[in-house]
């Protein structure tokens, strides 16, 4: 497959089916990416895994507990909960990414930016071996709750997780916008008004 075809071909997956994510496919693939991503010095981000029924059941009960204590949330009965849970709790495979935080601005976005490349070169390495990925991050782990039940320290930020799996059926692409309607030629003696 081509470069410009994986780009154009790889989709967001939501659905994953039950075959089990090898751990050093994981460790093999991230590698890669963070080899074809050249920041020239020292990384500054780390990932967290969980891929066992374990550590996916703790990932699971971390990412609703800020839900949990929402007052409106607290009347939905127990069950639709744990269903929730389970849900999330039977994704295959998730892996956390955490980025340092730096005070200088520029520097901060360079990190953060970095990790995004990453977390995008290793979504396109995956598909090419058939997994399937969602790039998370909803409002349920955006919260310091979870940022310390998952182990963030000061000084860190998290960057989002990458849920996933294999799957049966990768959905159709969303339309995308035409890159002319945002585009600007600046025209004359000045840059744009
Ligand atoms: C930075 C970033 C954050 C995202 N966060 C979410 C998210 O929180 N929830 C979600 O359902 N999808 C999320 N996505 C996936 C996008 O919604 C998805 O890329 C979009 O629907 C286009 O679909 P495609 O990836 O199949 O082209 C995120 C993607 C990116 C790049």
């Amino acid at each position: 497959m081509s470069l410009s075809q994986l780009v154009r071909e790889r989709r967001s997956i939501r659905k994953f089916n039950k075959l089990p994510v090898s751990q050093e496919l994981i460790v093999e693939l991230l590698e890669k990416a963070t080899e074809l991503y050249e920041p020239g010095e020292a990384s500054s981000w780390r990932f967290i895994y969980a891929g066992t029924p374990e550590s996916r059941q703790r990932l699971a009960d971390y990412m609703i507990s800020k839900m949990k204590e929402n007052k409106l949330v607290k009347l939905v009965p127990n069950k639709m909960m744990d269903s929730i849970a389970k849900r999330l709790a039977e994704v295959p495979a998730s892996l956390i990414v955490v980025a340092e935080t730096d005070p200088d601005r520029r520097k901060n976005d360079e990190i953060y930016a970095g990790a995004s490349s990453i977390m995008q070169i290793f979504q396109l390495l995956g598909w090419e071996r058939g997994l399937g990925m969602l790039w998370d991050t909803e409002r349920l782990i955006q919260n310091e709750l979870f940022f310390s039940r998952i182990g963030i320290h000061e000084g860190e930020r998290l960057v989002g997780i990458l849920h996933m799996g294999y799957f049966d059926k990768a959905p159709k692409g969303r339309g995308r916008t035409a890159a002319e309607k945002k585009w600007t030629v600046s025209g004359g003696d000045g840059i744009v008004q």
